[in-house]
C-alpha cells in the first residue's frame, strides 16, 4: 500500500504543475482569448472543443462532458488512480514525496499474482538482454549488426533492443535463480520443456530481442531477429495468459502521447520500420506482430485515434494488406491515409536510403487519401491499352466512388476518372448513380453523425442553480449567504445539491475558494465534470444584492411550483371523491402558495 500524501504536499504539487504545461504533452493546445483550445483526447473529433484555463487551472470539453484538473486529467487519460496522478505529477516538478510508484501503475493490483510474476520475469529478463547487447563482449557482433543496419544507440535505448546469447540454459538458469519456478517461466513463453525427460531449453538463442510492451509498458512478450539467414527470421513468444497477439501493438505504450497529441497514428508492418521511423522524428508508429489488423487493434487505437496512415511495406504483399487493413479501418469509421514508398520498399529501407527527413515529408507528410490509393491499386495486373482491362478498372473505380460519402468527393473523382479516359463526365454520372443506388438499397445508410453538443434550453430554475454555484465557488461569504437564504431547502437538481454539500464542507475546513483544489475533494467523476462545466460559465465578479435574491426566488419558486402541482392533485382527487371539505383546505392552501411566487 501506498502511504497516504498529506494535503500540503498535494498543495504543494497542485502549484508546482501548470494544466496547461501538462495536457500539451496529450494535446496541441492553441490560445484563444484567455482559454487554451484544442482537439478533445477523450473523445474523437475534427473540431477543438476542447479548452483548457490557465486562471483556472481546469479543463473542459464542450463536446463530451469531460472535465476536470491536473489530477483528473491523468486520471483520466492514463488510467491512473488519484496517488498515481500525484506521483507522477512530482516526479514532472521535481518534488521528492518519498513515495514510489509500483512498476506500472494501479493496474497492477488487479492483475493475478502469477501474471506479474510472468511480467516480473520478462521485465528482468529484458534488462539483462539489453545489458548483453549495449555492454558486453558476447554481444558485440549482435551491436555491431544493428549498428550497421542503421540502428542508433538512442533507439537502441529507447527501444530496449536486446541480446539472447546463444546457450541452451541461460534464461533457465537466470530466472530460477532469482527463485521463479521452471513451471512459470515456461507458462510465460520463455523455456521449452522436452518431453523426453522434463528438462528445460531457452526459447530465444543467439537472437536480436525486441521486448513486446502491454499499455502500461509492461514487458509481455519477446520477438527475436536472427543475425543471419536461420529461420525463422522473427521468433515470437508464443501466446500465453499475457501475451494475445492480436491484441498488442507494438510501441504502442511509447507511441501513444505523441498518438494522442497529434491525433494521427502511423501503423507499420515491421519492428524495424517503426525503429526507423521514430529515428526519423515520426514518433506516432506502431506495428501490429506481423499479423494483420484485428478488430481488436483497431479498437484500442479509436479510444485514441481516428486518423491512422498506413505505411506498409510498398511490395506486393505490403500493398494488398494495406488495401485490407484500409478497408477494415474505414469501416471502423477511421480516417485513413496511405503512404507508399518507390521500388518496393519498406520504411527501414527507405530511411536508410533516402533519410530521416525525406521520409518524415516527402512519405508521412505526403501520404495520399485512401481513394488516392485504391486507384493505383485497381491498376495493378492491367494493361490500361487493353480495353477489356481499361473497362474493367473504370467499373471498379466507379463502384468506389459511389461509396464516397461527400458528394463534392465524388464529383472530383469522376472528373479525374473523365479527364483521364476522355470520358463524358455525364456519362459516369450517370453510371455512378446506378451504383449508388444499388448501394443504398443493400446497405443501411450511415447513420448521421451525432452531435454532443445539442444546445439544449435549461429551465430557469436550473440556470439559476448553475449561477449561484458559480458565484459560490469564488466567494465564501456569498456561499454562507445562500446556505441562509435558502432556509434549508435543498437546490432543486441532485447534482446540484451534491456539488453544494461538498463546497460547505469544503470551505468549513478553512479551505480558500480554489476551483482545482475543490475537484481534489470530490470522488465523483460525473460531478467533477458538472462542476467544471458551471466553472467555466463566465460570471460577472460581483453579484447584486437583487440578482442573488432573484436567482434564490427561482431555486425555491420551482419548489412551489411543485407542491402547488402535488395539492392540485390532491385537489382532484377530493373532489372525486365528494371529499369538500378537504378540497376547501387545498385550494386556500394552493392559494396562498400562488401568492407567495
Ligand atoms: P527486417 O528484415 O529486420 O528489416 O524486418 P522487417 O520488418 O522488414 O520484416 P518483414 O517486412 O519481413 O516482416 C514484417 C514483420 O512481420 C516483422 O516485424 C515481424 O513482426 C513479422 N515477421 C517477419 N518474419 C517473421 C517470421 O519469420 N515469423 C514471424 N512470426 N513473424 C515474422
Ligand atoms: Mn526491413
Amino acid at each position: 500500500m501506498l502511504k497516504r500524501i498529506s494535503e500540503d504536499k498535494l498543495n504543494e504539487i497542485r502549484q508546482a504543475s501548470d494544466i496547461v504545461d501538462v495536457i500539451s504533452d496529450y494535446v496541441q493546445l492553441k490560445k484563444q482569448g484567455r482559454n487554451y483550445f484544442g482537439l478533445c483526447p477523450f473523445h474523437g473529433e475534427n473540431t477543438p472543443s476542447f479548452s483548457v484555463s490557465s486562471d483556472k487551472q481546469i479543463y473542459h470539453c464542450f463536446g463530451c462532458g469531460a472535465g476536470g484538473n491536473v489530477f483528473s486529467f491523468l486520471m483520466e487519460i492514463e488510467g491512473y488512480s488519484f496517488q498515481e496522478a500525484a506521483i507522477k505529477l512530482a516526479d514532472r516538478a521535481n518534488m521528492d514525496l518519498g513515495v514510489e510508484l509500483a512498476p506500472s501503475g494501479q493496474s497492477q493490483q488487479s492483475i493475478a499474482p502469477q501474471f506479474q510474476q510472468m511480467i516480473e520475469a520478462h521485465n528482468l529478463l529484458s534488462k539483462f538482454y539489453h545489458h548483453l547487447l549495449v555492454n558486453t563482449k558476447e554481444g558485440q557482433h549482435a551491436l555491431e549488426y544493428l549498428q550497421k543496419r542503421g540502428f542508433t544507440s538512442a533507439s537502441i535505448d529507447k527501444f530496449h533492443i536486446g541480446y539472447a546469447l546463444d546457450s541452451w540454459d541461460f534464461v533457465y538458469k537466470f530466472l530460477t535463480k532469482k527463485d521463479f519456478q521452471p513451471s512459470l517461466i515456461e507458462q510465460a513463453g520463455l523455456i521449452i520443456r522436452r518431453e523426453q525427460d522434463g528438462s528445460y531449453f531457452d526459447r530465444f538463442r543467439d537472437r536480436i530481442m525486441f521486448p513486446i510492451m502491454d499499455q502500461n509498458g509492461n514487458t509481455i512478450a519477446f520477438s527475436g531477429r536472427t543475425l543471419g539467414a536461420g529461420e525463422p527470421k522473427y521468433l515470437n513468444s508464443p501466446e500465453t495468459a499475457i501475451f494475445n497477439k492480436s491484441k498488442v501493438l507494438y510501441n504502442y505504450h511509447q507511441a501513444r502521447p505523441a498518438i494522442r497529441k497529434l491525433q494521427q497514428a502511423v501503423l507499420f508492418e515491421g519492428f524495424a520500420d517503426v525503429i526507423a521511423a521514430d529515428r526519423s522524428g515520426v514518433e506516432n508508429g506502431i506495428a501490429t506482430m506481423g499479423t494483420s489488423l484485428t478488430e481488436e487493434h483497431v479498437s484500442i487505437l479509436k479510444k485514441n485515434v481516428q486518423s491512422i496512415t498506413i505505411c506498409y511495406d510498398s511490395d506486393s504483399a505490403g500493398i494488398e494488406a494495406a488495401f485490407r487493413a484500409g478497408k477494415m479501418l474505414h469501416e471502423s469509421r477511421c480516417q485513413v491515409k496511405v503512404a507508399m514508398m518507390p521500388n518496393g520498399m519498406d520504411p527501414d529501407e527507405y530511411v536508410k536510403e533516402f533519410g530521416e527527413e525525406k521520409f518524415r515529408t516527402d512519405i508521412i507528410q505526403g501520404s495520399m487519401t485512401l481513394m488516392s490509393f485504391k486507384l493505383l491499386y485497381y491498376r495493378k495486373g492491367k494493361n490500361m491499352q487493353n480495353e477489356g482491362d481499361r473497362l474493367r478498372y473504370i467499373e471498379q473505380i466507379l463502384l468506389e466512388i459511389s461509396r464516397l460519402d461527400m458528394a463534392v468527393e465524388r464529383d472530383m473523382y469522376l472528373r479525374q476518372l473523365a479527364d483521364e479516359f476522355q470520358l463524358s463526365l455525364e456519362a459516369l454520372k450517370e453510371q455512378e448513380k446506378q451504383y449508388s443506388r444499388k448501394q443504398n438499397q443493400k446497405q443501411p445508410p450511415r447513420p448521421p453523425v451525432m452531435h454532443k453538443q445539442t444546445v439544449r434550453i435549461k429551465p430557469a430554475y436550473q440556470n439559476a442553480e448553475r449561477l449561484l454555484i458559480a458565484h459560490m465557488l469564488r466567494d465564501v461569504d456569498l456561499t454562507y449567504k445562500v446556505q441562509e437564504l435558502m432556509r434549508g431547502n435543498s437546490f432543486n437538481i441532485d447534482v446540484h445539491q451534491a456539488i453544494i454539500t461538498y463546497l460547505y464542507a469544503f470551505y468549513e475546513s478553512g479551505h480558500e475558494p480554489n476551483v482545482s483544489a475543490f475537484l481534489s475533494f470530490i470522488d465523483d467523476v460525473k460531478l467533477r465534470r458538472i462542476l467544471v462545466e458551471i466553472e467555466m460559465i463566465s460570471v460577472e465578479e460581483d453579484i447584486s444584492e437583487q440578482e442573488l435574491l432573484d436567482y434564490i426566488n427561482q431555486v425555491l419558486k420551482h419548489q412551489k411550483m411543485l407542491k402547488i402541482k402535488e395539492k392540485e392533485t390532491e385537489l382532484k382527487d377530493a373532489e372525486r371523491h365528494h371529499d369538500f371539505n378537504r378540497a376547501k383546505a387545498l385550494l386556500t392552501e394552493i392559494i396562498q402558495l400562488r401568492k407567495t411566487l
